[in-house]
């Protein structure tokens, strides 16, 4: 028999072709359509990223004030879902209620005869005007309080701070939050963008993919990562300490959350940005929760060149993600919705992308199960799995 390589993690296999973003992990560069993060992030606001890969080009003036408005208009949530979201135990962690809201924003949109949604640049556009309304919704109700529905007069950045609060943000946070936005908003074929094509690759449509990529981006390989970064912090609580908690960990064979990429292998561009913003921020807050950062950032490197002498391992997008997050007032149980709310613009490009050169996306596994054996009666059955499903042990992850 002819012998199959199998790729389980999918390492350096090209799926598909994109004109959205480039990752180039050996430079360590991202660019959105050809423009470099770095500009990106000093001049452009998250609408006219958001414009750009949606449409291919930044806005000019008047396509960027057309664009806010149709922003503006799609961003309040239907009431019917905002019952959905009462309805939802107060306990229940801001990523689910995001992926039960987005799944649910369907149901209040005209669907075809065959059941199916449009997929278009205005369903895009919905999309991504609603995600920061339910993240910010369900930080208000979860707290007992009624939402606050979004101000047309104001951008995606400081309308959701606005909603969390109803305080209008200070410039610099709302210019932090934004520039964040821009940040997330694609990253080529990641996990949850795969997923969203993987869904939309069959003809779902727009809803059911992003559905798809929110699941994805749950996972602390993924998007998961920041609140445990928060964690970390927490516990190391002084900078001095940071170095025997380091230690500590990777005596316990444990990962340090925000460290390590797939793609990047030296420092993840947005890591750069987003530390600048933590620093200015938490100064700024009178919070120590940079300094720590920078602190671990420092003590994981020497421990981990120690342990694994010619292996560098960097901060990725998520690691500077928690102390700036945090600096905004945003609860770092929210700080995967965030991620979402920004990543929104890349996924539905992704999906009209998707539709636009469709062919089902539909791998293969080699099978290393039992041979063919013949069919057992339930009287001739003897219980053996104890519990365990597939013949693989339950209890553990396997990414
Ligand atoms: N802490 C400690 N060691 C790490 C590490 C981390 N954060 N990330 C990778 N490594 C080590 C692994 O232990 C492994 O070592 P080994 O070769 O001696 O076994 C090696 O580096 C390769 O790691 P692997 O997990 O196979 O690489 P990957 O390409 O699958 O990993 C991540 C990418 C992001 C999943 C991984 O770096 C990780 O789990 N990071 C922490 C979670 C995180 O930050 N997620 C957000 C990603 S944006």
């Amino acid at each position: 028999m002819a012998s199959t390589v199998v790729n389980p993690g999918l390492e350096g296999i090209v799926v598909g072709e994109t004109v959205l973003s480039n990752v180039e992990g050996e430079a360590g560069r991202l660019t959105y359509r050809g423009y470099d993060i770095h500009d990106l992030a000093e001049n452009a606001s998250f609408e006219e990223v958001a414009h750009l890969l949606l449409f291919g080009q930044l806005p000019a003036h008047q396509e960027l004030i057309d664009f806010n408005a149709r922003l503006a208009a799609r961003r309040a949530l239907p009431s019917g879902l905002l019952a959905i979201m009462h309805a939802i135990p107060r306990d229940a962690w801001p990523m689910d209620v995001l992926r039960t809201g987005v799944s649910a924003v369907a149901h209040f949109v005209p669907h075809r005869p065959d059941g199916a949604h449009e997929t278009s640049v205005d369903t895009a556009i919905d999309l991504i005007a609603k995600f920061p309304t339910i993240v910010a919704a369900w930080d208000r109700i979860r707290r007992g309080l009624e939402p606050i529905a979004p101000d047309p007069k104001l951008a995606t950045a400081a309308n959701f701070l606005y909603m969390r609060t109803g305080e209008l943000p200070i410039p610099e946070a709302e210019k932090a939050l934004d520039t964040y936005l821009v940040l997330l908003a694609d990253h080529s074929y990641n996990a949850s963008t795969f997923s969203a094509r993987v869904t939309a690759s069959t003809g779902a449509d727009i809803y059911s993919a992003i559905t798809s990529a929110v699941a994805t981006l749950a996972g602390d390989l993924h998007g998961g990562a920041p609140s445990k970064v928060m964690t970390m912090l927490e516990e190391i609580g002084l900078p001095e300490k940071a170095e025997p908690y380091v230690r500590d960990l990777l005596d316990r064979h444990e990962k340090i959350m925000g460290m390590g990429h797939r793609e990047y292998k030296i420092r993840d561009p947005r890591a750069q940005q987003l530390e600048r913003m933590a620093k200015n921020l938490t100064e700024k807050s009178h919070t120590k929760w940079y300094l720590i950062a920078r602190a671990l950032e420092d003590a994981s490197d020497k421990v981990l060149q120690e342990k694994k002498p010619g292996k560098r391992i960097y901060a990725n997008v998520e690691f500077y993600t928690a102390p700036t997050l945090s600096s905004l007032g945003i609860p770092s149980d929210e700080f995967t919705c965030m991620f979402a709310c920004g990543r929104i613009a890349g996924w539905s490009a992704h999906v009209l992308e998707q539709f636009a050169h469709n062919r089902l996306i539909r791998p293969q596994a080699t099978y290393v199960g039992p041979e063919v054996h013949p069919y057992e009666p339930i009287a001739g059955r003897h219980a053996q799995t104890n519990g365990t499903a597939n013949g693989h042990s339950a209890g553990t992850v396997s990414p």
